[in-house]
């Protein structure tokens, strides 16, 4: 997964307009699909903000663990061609399955152990 990206505030660069020389072709792998902000604390709260997660192509339609990260909230920020979103309380993808719609923050007095993007046109 693409914690790389966590802790870094990347929004504004990937919203730049700069006019590279040679631009870089869109493929799935450089795409990023989904925008989730997570947090270690419930609520979405500012305390707990673990940074953003952004969710290339590579990593949609997969079943991807939060790892290390302890997890207790997720806000699904952005999405392009109707990506959705499932959060999952363990590590798998198979239990506690909950989806989280754009613009929401997900919380629950559980800890997230994995995620998922769906995304149908890739
Ligand atoms: C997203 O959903 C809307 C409403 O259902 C639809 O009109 C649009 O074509 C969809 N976009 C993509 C990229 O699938």
């Amino acid at each position: 997964m693409h914690f790389t990206t966590l802790l870094t505030s990347t929004l504004a660069l990937t919203m730049s307009v700069s006019a590279a020389p040679t631009p870089v072709p869109a493929t799935p792998e450089n795409t990023r699909y989904v925008q989730l902000r997570l947090y270690s604390d419930a609520d979405c709260g500012q305390d707990g903000n673990l940074g953003e997660l952004g969710v290339y192509g590579d990593y949609v339609n997969k079943c991807n663990a939060f790892g290390d990260y302890t997890v207790e909230s997720v806000r699904f920020e952005a999405a392009i061609n109707n990506c959705t979103v499932s959060v999952y309380t363990d590590d798998a993808c198979q239990a506690g399955a909950q989806g989280v719609a754009l613009d929401t923050c997900l919380s629950s007095s559980t800890q997230y152990g994995s995620y998922q993007v769906f995304c149908s046109q890739l």
